[in-house]
């Protein structure tokens, strides 16, 4: 570990010295602490980070001409090749499952780890239940193994493997769940200076979903791909229950183009929609951010019919093969940063814990929609329907939020128990009157759904929840007439 002047020396240098100010206070262990965070930080970064974007305001990124990207839209008759690739390939064992769950999660404000929020409405589900799910049939279905890596943060880690232990890691073995740490970065305040969250803990955020690049590489995850013989990494976001994990028709288009990144992209429901935009920069691929949307204006415009012309929105679903993730760790240091003016609490002068009404501190992070920057061969542009497929979850109400996703939970199972002969009661505006749950390892979609109902009727005229064996799990009260 860094040595007490060792760790004056460096922070002396970089015009950090006040984060030893309590440090004549602190007991033994709280020094240890401290020493550990310091020796964390990357500090000629966090210098050019400071350099760049605290005392200096770098103009935006220019682009001489901006156009939207090319997509394969998600009506787009499939050559049978298509799916007959991605399923081999999954056949194969040749894919890896990559989340990242090493989030903050501070606008749902749950206390906990996101990925374990009981966002089932019945079963109390959570995230991470939902996901493991999806790989159970998967699995079974294509007779293959899909590990399972899943980035935490130091913050969330402890509570996130003691929550998979609990569960048994949900029958997919546990030498097959691997959780992996991104790296923390200090929050810097106005003046440039680092803040303190406790006298022996530096104020810290994970380093953005981005730090899922280097957090493969440096804690084995690429080796142990390899080793496996997988080649690609099916990457997605923990707060979505509805991501289709490891879709066959996505990496069958991935495989068949030979591309080293590929991305969904959903059509934006109008012009400032909160979602980033993958686009085409001077002939290069880009996500612009929702937050860039007035430096880039023409990004709002419409066309005659009032639709959105550059509508590929980003749900964060990616494929990555493994050569690529290790070629972009290779070029990190030029991996762009993005700041953001946040409410971060604090220590002041005297120990007192302020928590700020007003932004009062910047947070640095990577978003991983940036490696697109690194690509040599053009990357799939798949469009995805939202229902079925894109639910984010980032707050208890209102637009993407837990009361929208449980919503959508309802429209898309209400329909599934439709095409199976079981017609769900609806309310007057067509929505349906009883709240459903059907567990992803019984059925990933409607088809497969259809078949494992043959010759059955299913009881909707109560609250009812479908488990991995196709047996009721809840049934509500009967709330409406059979
Ligand atoms: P968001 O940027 O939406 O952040 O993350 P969040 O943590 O869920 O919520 P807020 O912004 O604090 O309210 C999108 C996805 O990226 C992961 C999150 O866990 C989520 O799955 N993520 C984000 C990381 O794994 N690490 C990070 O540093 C940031």
């Amino acid at each position: 570990m860094l040595t007490e002047s060792a760790a004056r020396k460096r922070a002396s240098y970089y015009n950090q010295d006040h984060v030893f100010h309590f440090w004549g206070q602190l007991n033994a262990a709280e020094r240890e602490q401290l020493l550990t965070d310091l020796e964390e930080v990357d500090f000629p970064l966090m210098q050019r980070l400071i350099d760049k974007w605290v005392l200096d305001e770098p103009p935006p990124e220019h682009f001489n001409h901006i156009e939207p990207i090319p997509v394969i839209p998600f009506d787009a008759p499939d050559a049978k090749e298509t799916w007959e690739a991605g399923e081999t390939t999954l056949h194969d064992g040749r894919v890896g499952i990559f989340l990242v769950a090493g989030g903050q999660g501070t606008r749902l404000g749950f206390s906990g780890p996101k990925g374990v929020y009981p966002i089932g409405p019945l079963t109390q589900k959570s995230f991470f239940q939902y996901h493991a799910e999806k790989i159970l049939n998967l699995q079974r279905r294509y007779g293959c193994s899909l590990p399972w890596y899943i980035m935490v943060s130091r913050a969330n880690a402890e509570a996130t493997r003691a929550y998979f232990n609990k569960n048994d890691y949900f029958g997919l073995g546990q030498k097959n769940v691997q959780f992996i740490i991104q790296r923390m970065v200090p929050c810097v305040d106005t003046a440039a200076k680092f803040m303190l969250e406790t006298p022996c803990h530096l104020a810290t955020n994970p380093n953005g979903h981005g730090g899922s690049i280097p957090a493969m590489v440096e804690n084995g995850v690429l080796d142990d791909a390899r080793k496996r013989g997988i080649d690609l990494l099916s990457y997605f976001q923990v707060d979505n229950w509805a991501a289709k994990v490891a879709d066959p028709r996505f990496i069958g288009y991935h495989v068949l183009r030979n591309a080293e990144m590929s991305s969904k992209n959903h059509r934006k429901n109008h012009p400032r929609e909160a979602v980033g935009v993958h686009c085409l920069c001077d002939g290069k691929y880009h996500v612009i951010e929702y937050s860039e949307l007035d430096i880039y204006p023409q990004l709002l415009q419409t066309d005659a019919h009032g639709d959105v012309v550059y509508y590929a929105g980003n749900p964060a679903m990616h494929i990555f093969t493994v050569d690529f993730i290790q070629r972009v760790y290779e070029h990190f240091d030029s991996f762009p940063w993005h700041r953001a003016f946040k409410k971060i609490p604090y220590i002041d002068e005297t120990g007192v814990l302020v928590k700020p009404k007003k932004p009062n501190g910047y947070k640095f992070e990577t978003f991983v929609f940036d490696a697109l920057r690194f690509i040599q061969h053009p990357p799939v542009g798949l469009e995805i329907a939202r229902e079925g497929e894109y639910t984010p979850t980032k707050q208890y109400d209102g637009d993407n939020s837990v009361v929208a996703a449980r919503k959508s939970m309802n429209s898309l199972w209400s329909k599934w128990l439709d095409a199976a002969g079981s017609p769900v009661p609806r309310q007057a505006n067509s929505e349906s009157a009883i709240t459903i749950e059907i567990c992803p390892a019984y059925a990933l979609n409607q088809n497969e759904f259809v078949e494992k109902s043959a010759g059955k009727t299913w009881p909707v005229n109560g609250d009812l929840a479908i488990d991995a064996d196709g047996n009721l799990q809840y049934t509500g009260p009967a709330t409406v007439p059979a």
